[in-house]
């Protein structure tokens, strides 16, 4: 069936809360836990009862947790998918009992575009251009190869596909820029570590790090470290997010570049619950505003820094 078939979105009764069930990814990242903190106190502040559920970064959770949210009659459900595939089925589900889905910060690639009201995040593959971009100036008059290695996030995830996808596009414009290992690391500490370690072992020379986040790169800077190499000179590093430690990393020299992805789409995603209920028309993407950080604009902006 399609959306006109389906049950229609009705907002609750007067002097009832809105309640928004939110499916959350998981706790991987510096950047999750400001995102959550972002959705939490949005929510509060707009008066919204919020049912929030973690992942712990698997997407049966996710699909587990949506299904709670339409046998509770939630009036919103809004979600960040764990990866972009496998969504239809339970989206259709929300859409034929008539509660709304919201996607916030990654997206779902399914064809029937209905399934969701809106989706409100960053641009993953123009982040990935910038982080290429700055390396292909860095490296225009490179005479010899550069090796570079890419630590990636969540496999199957929209921001792993996209950033990886970016990159590649801008770097390929000089060949002397190779991409000799690429990895996930799942967006963690743990395992950026882990990986970066076992890049080491098997290449004696790295001279670049793309990593798709903060904490891999942090992660990744304790093996760079461990081996006796200095991280941002011997090995120059990019990172994407810009969250607090990486920031403190980038203002000491440790990491490079570093491309921003905002976290706080709290009070945006609360704007779009409230549209979406009162029958306004919003648009069906919605792209957050971001900008970059070599070490110096780093240094510059982390007084400042809220996250
Ligand atoms: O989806 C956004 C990404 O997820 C962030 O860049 C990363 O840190 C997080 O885990």
């Amino acid at each position: 069936a399609q959306a006109s078939e389906s049950a229609a979105a009705s907002p609750p009764a007067a002097g009832k809360k809105i309640v928004l069930g939110f499916s959350q990814v998981g706790a991987e990242s510096g950047w999750r836990t400001a995102n959550t903190n972002s959705i939490k106190e949005s929510a509060a502040e707009a008066g919204f009862e919020l049912k929030f559920s973690d992942a712990q970064q698997k997407q049966e959770n996710q699909i587990k947790a949506i299904r709670t949210f339409i046998q509770q009659k939630v009036d919103v459900i809004a979600f960040s998918p764990v990866v972009e595939s496998g969504w239809d089925t339970v989206l259709k589900e929300a859409q034929d009992a008539g509660i709304p889905v919201i996607l916030t910060d990654r997206a779902v690639d399914s064809k029937d575009t209905t399934l969701y009201k809106t989706f409100i995040g960053s641009d993953f593959v123009e982040e990935g251009r910038k982080a290429g971009q700055w390396l292909v100036d860095q490296y225009k008059d490179a005479q010899e190869d550069v090796n570079i290695v890419e630590l990636q996030g969540t496999t199957g995830s929209a921001p792993a596909n996209d950033r990886k996808a970016g990159f590649e596009e801008v770097i390929k414009s000089n060949g002397k820029l190779k991409v000799i290992a690429s990895q996930t690391g799942d967006f963690t500490r743990a395992k950026g570590k882990e990986v970066m370690q076992a890049f080491l072992k098997a290449h004696k020379d790295i001279d670049v790090l793309y990593a798709h986040n903060d904490d891999m790169a942090l992660g990744a800077i304790q093996a760079i470290e461990a081996a006796g190499l200095v991280p941002g000179k011997d090995i120059v590093i990019i990172s994407v997010d810009a969250v607090k430690d990486g920031m403190i990393a980038a203002s000491e020299g440790k990491i490079n570049f570093i491309v921003e992805c905002n976290p706080l789409l709290g009070p945006q995603l609360m704007q779009a619950v409230r549209d979406v209920l009162a029958g306004t028309e919003i648009p069906q993407r919605v792209v957050t505003e971001e900008t970059t950080f070599t070490s110096e604009q780093a240094k510059a902006a982390l007084p400042d820094r809220k996250y």
